[in-house]
């Protein structure tokens, strides 16, 4: 086990809705497990003019995000808890002399004793990230002499391949590569974690992981929410750049990947960029209209009640053609992928929300026992990322009684059959990691380069009016076009709420 030195966190944009929600319960969660070091502190700063007190009951006493606990919990426990978090304001600007920060943090440091090892956490629109590094440089807060400075870069990181450029260029004047940590909640979740594990400790899968036995590969990530009260942001973004370019390709990088030498972040990173610059990237006009599909989602009843369109939804531009549905069929330039096609979608307004990896299998060379429906028959391993967590694979068995016919059956592992299974949110896992200088789960700036590369000329072909939108009643899943994309008599697999669902499942009433 990592050591956690003692050490205290400065999160950026304290008074936003990410640390309420995601970074507070992630700490209180270390805290409960008895995961901090010693002496461990965390200053909230933002624009707001606050007290430390204002502070600690917004985020803890009066937070919805902490009520089952404090409930649940003595107030001694509690208190002991939110007695750990300060707040700092910052003025009218994040981008002004960190003078006063400084000092307030200094004072911190010498009370608590965190030993000058500060991770600075920006919980901010990624406009003002340079402006803070440089603040922090300035105020001599990034100095490595006397105790480790980290900082960790909220998503989204960048609009485009050169607007990421500029802020890996901007935090790299004043931040080594090694002290950022670019943070990707999904990298933080236990099953994309066990990818590495189901491929590279075990012997049964890595022989079948190529272009021999694979036929191809499907990846959903499918949410019943739209986009709430995120439309502002979301009409300016889209599903590509907010799950595609980020969760998704990391989920790629992990199934493409080659087999790291040994398991330390610079070497699964290594690996991780050169699956990402594997892709084969799409630019001539004809591959881009073949293999991409974009959907909006339209009013519609679901469960009797009924639901908005995405263009009636607050912040979002009433004629706005931002995609809520996005499928991209793309190609592996390598050895052991070529010609192996790969499938992703990733939608707002679906039946149901999953996230799931299916890896389907070429049916027997030669075929004893003929089965006629290829496309539902063929052996499937499928890795659940989400909800229900766990994996299940598809095999054929021997229908009981005369003659041969071949059914399909199901071998399935499920996360909530381990008896110790204390899952770790994503957050507070990746939290703990950056504590401990540990950047494996975090992207570096070389693979969000790689992984926009991609993505960019997506962007541009589906920035020309003339390229359809399609729109798709919401709580369905997506434009029936997006099926054509797969070869053969393949068709996207529709999975259910639970791991074991048969397929072709859809909730709308
Ligand atoms: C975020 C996106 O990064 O991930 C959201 O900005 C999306 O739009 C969310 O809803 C999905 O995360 P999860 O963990 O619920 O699948």
């Amino acid at each position: 086990m990592n050591k956690t030195e003692n050490q205290m966190l400065i999160i950026f944009g304290a008074s936003g809705d990410l640390t309420a929600r995601k970074l507070i319960p992630a700490i209180y969660d270390l805290y409960k497990g008895k995961h901090l070091p010693e002496n461990f502190i965390v200053l909230g700063a933002s624009r707001s003019n606050i007290t430390d007190k204002e502070f600690r009951n917004k985020v803890v006493h009066e937070s919805a995000f902490l009520a089952d606990d404090v409930s649940k919990e003595e107030n001694n426990y509690i208190n002991e808890f939110s007695d750990k978090l300060f707040y700092e304001d910052l003025g009218d600007d994040y981008d002004t002399d960190y003078d006063r920060l400084s000092k307030r943090i200094s004072d911190l440091n010498s009370k608590y004793n965190t030993n000058n090892n500060y991770i600075f956490y920006l919980s901010t629109p990624p406009s003002l990230y340079e402006a803070i590094a440089k603040n922090l440089c300035d105020a001599g807060l990034t100095d490595e002499s006397d105790g480790w400075k980290r900082i960790i870069v909220e998503k989204p990181f960048g609009y485009s391949l050169e607007t990421a450029k500029d802020l890996n260029t901007g935090l790299q004047k004043y931040f080594k590569e090694k002290q950022i940590y670019r943070i990707d909640h999904y990298l933080g979740k236990e099953t994309v974690q066990n990818l590495l594990v189901t491929r590279f400790a075990n012997s049964i899968f890595e022989p079948l992981w190529n272009r021999n036995y694979i036929h191809h590969i499907e990846i959903t990530n499918a949410e019943t929410v739209g986009v709430e009260k995120r439309g502002g942001y979301y009409d300016k973004s889209g599903a590509l750049r907010d799950m595609f370019q980020s969760h998704l390709l990391q989920i790629v990088s992990l199934i493409v990947m080659e087999p790291p030498i040994n398991s330390t972040a610079e070497e699964i990173r290594n690996e991780k960029v050169k699956a990402l610059k594997s892709l084969r990237i799409m630019r001539d006009e004809e591959s881009l209209y073949t293999n991409t599909v974009k959907g909006q989602y339209v009013a519609s009843k679901i469960d009797g009640k009924e639901v908005k369109g995405y263009r009636e939804e607050d912040g979002v531009n009433a004629d706005s053609r931002t995609e809520t549905f996005a499928a991209i069929k793309f190609f592996v330039d390598n050895w052991r992928w070529k010609d192996i096609p790969f499938y992703v979608r990733t939608a707002k307004c679906m039946p149901t929300k999953v996230t799931e990896v299916v890896i389907h299998f070429k049916t027997p060379h030669h075929q004893v026992y003929k089965d006629q429906d290829i496309a539902n028959m063929d052996n499937k391993l499928i890795i659940r990322i989400q909800p229900d967590e766990g994996i299940l694979v598809k095999f054929g068995v021997k229908v009981p009684g005369q003659g041969f016919k071949v059914e399909r059956a199901n071998l399935d592992f499920q996360y909530s059959s381990l008896v110790d299974s204390n899952i770790m949110d994503a957050y507070e896992r990746l939290l703990l990691d950056a504590m401990q200088g540990d950047a494996t789960l975090y992207a570096r700036a070389d693979e969000v380069e790689a992984a926009w590369a991609f993505v960019d000329p997506i962007l541009d072909y589906w920035a020309d009016k003339n390229v359809k939108t399609y729109g798709y009643s919401a709580g369905t899943w997506g434009p029936e076009n997006a099926d054509q994309l797969l070869e053969g008599d393949h068709g996207f697999r529709n999975p259910g709420p639970r791991l074991t669902d048969e397929s072709g499942f859809c909730e709308i009433n």
